[in-house]
């Protein structure tokens, strides 16, 4: 039986196809209609399939919408039948994990009425244990100042992320700060109030909390105190409400690898579905239906295009150039893993980067690269925890690769397995075998606030724009 499921409405609309625990396909609504952050999906683009299934109870999610004061959200693809919100947040996580039993913890920003919630699995029984309802969250908070900072709810949380590196601790002798460490205490998920600063209850809670944003230091603070609250409740609750060694992590906040590799030291394993935002939940809409497990081969199950020759890439790289791959299928998630990726040699100066900056419309210089690197090396150049999936951040040993190290010295590594199937493998191989160096930079096939490309169409488009070399 086919089963498709579907995730739209709120942001990152996608779906997904499997039949008899295979996964035929997943896509992002976003790569195809070269929208942003997408939040429909295209009927005409959807697979044929014997059921549709969505990632959360419309009637639920508008019950918590008409609470808050907000219009109700309709669906665009009637399905034959939807679950709870965080319920295909967790079956997303585990039905593509290495574990039969493990402890899942879902945070978010909101979807129906649960921000937070963890499920057990013993057995292959899933079962709820705990839950954390609106208008408590621990996403919202870090969205809020996302937004405070001038960048993108619900899309640039990653970039408030990187520039917490940057800033300093709460000093309550600083004065400048003051109005958003007033706010703080506020905006944990203790307090019974919305942090949107769109949301009414924000709006009368916070008249007299007001953030000021006076320099740059102000910001970084203000990064650095979010990421620091974060991490905090965090921890806290893996500590509190999870018992099993083995721990998935789910929802949009599952993105910040940051506080993902605080925990590691807390876990024997975890594991993070690669696209673990409402997106991956038409993946775990589907495996709910299904009720079993999936045979998770790895995250490249987007639009198909052929194979590039490796050694083509590799002759790039050595002249010193930007590789622009477009190669096999898409990555389902928001990180480029090779098969649509820019890549370049992390040995050179600084400015080496100005070309990539300027391809990708990126202003945020003290922002890292990442470093993608075969498994078998990782030690030599790297302690901590790292995944495939660049979901931790290791510190970095070398003093040889500073284009892809933050300034706290960590990095988000992409570790290639032999196993992995994607042409990023051979490459570095190759890159290996001609340079005595096992890893690359490796950032996404997109200009800023552009989908990341998915067609050979789109791949010419940005050949065109970039002036790099057209590798196909
Ligand atoms: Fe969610």
């Amino acid at each position: 039986m086919k089963i498709l499921g579907i995730s739209e409405g709120s942001h990152d609309a996608c779906w997904c196809l499997i039949e008899d625990g295979e996964i035929l396909e997943a896509h992002h609504q976003e790569r195809h209609d070269r929208i942003k952050n997408s939040k429909w999906l295209d009927a005409s683009l959807l697979p044929k399939a014997d059921v549709v299934v969505g990632h959360q109870i419309l009637d639920n999610v508008n019950a918590r919408r008409k609470w808050s004061g907000q219009p109700p959200m309709k669906r665009n693809i009637p399905v034959d039948y939807e679950y709870n919100h965080h319920e295909t947040h967790a079956w997303a996580g585990w039905a593509t994990s290495p574990f039969d039993d493990c402890d899942i913890l879902t945070m978010d920003a909101v979807g129906e009425w649960e921000t937070a919630t963890v499920h057990e699995v013993r057995d292959g029984v899933m079962k709820q244990t705990w839950g954390m309802k609106y208008p408590k969250s621990f996403g919202m908070p870090y969205s809020y100042v996302t937004e405070k900072l001038g960048y993108k709810p619900m899309q640039d949380e990653y970039i408030v992320m990187a520039m917490a590196a940057l800033g300093g601790r709460y000093d309550r002798e600083d004065s400048k700060i003051f109005g958003f460490i007033d706010a703080v205490p506020k905006i944990s998920p203790l307090f019974q109030g919305s942090c949107h600063s769109e949301h009414w209850l924000f709006q009368r809670r916070y008249e007299n909390a007001q953030i000021q944003i006076n320099d740059k230091n102000d910001n970084r603070n203000m990064a650095r105190n979010i990421q620091d609250h974060y991490e905090y409740y965090f921890l806290k609750t893996i500590q509190r409400h999870t018992s099993h060694d083995n721990l998935i992590i789910m929802g949009g906040c599952a993105l910040n690898c940051v506080a993902n590799s605080k925990a590691k030291s807390m876990k024997e394993a975890i594991w993070i579905m690669p696209n673990p935002g409402d997106g991956g939940s038409a993946l775990g809409a589907a495996a709910r239906h299904y009720g079993k497990k999936l045979n998770w081969k790895g995250p490249y199950l987007g639009t198909q295009v052929p194979r590039m020759d490796p050694h083509k890439i590799i002759k790039e790289l050595l002249g010193g150039g930007i590789a622009a791959v477009c190669s096999g299928r898409a990555e389902f998630g928001p990180r480029a893993l090779g098969n649509r990726s820019l890549l370049c040699d992390p040995r050179g100066k600084q400015e080496f980067l100005h070309p990539i900056y300027g391809i990708k419309k990126r202003a945020e210089t003290w922002r890292p690269f990442a470093p993608a690197i075969l498994s078998e090396y990782y030690e030599q150049y790297f302690i901590g925890h790292a995944s495939q999936y660049m979901q931790f951040t290791p510190k970095h040993l070398s003093p040889d690769f500073n284009l892809v190290e933050h300034v706290d010295r960590t990095a988000r590594v992409q570790l290639v397995k032999p196993q992995c199937d994607s042409i990023l493998r051979e490459v570095l191989e190759l890159w290996y075998k001609e340079t005595g160096c096992p890893m690359l930079l490796n950032t996404s096939l997109n200009v800023k606030n552009e989908p990341i490309v998915d067609t050979m169409d789109d791949y010419r488009n940005f050949i065109k724009w970039s002036g790099l070399n057209d590798l196909s």
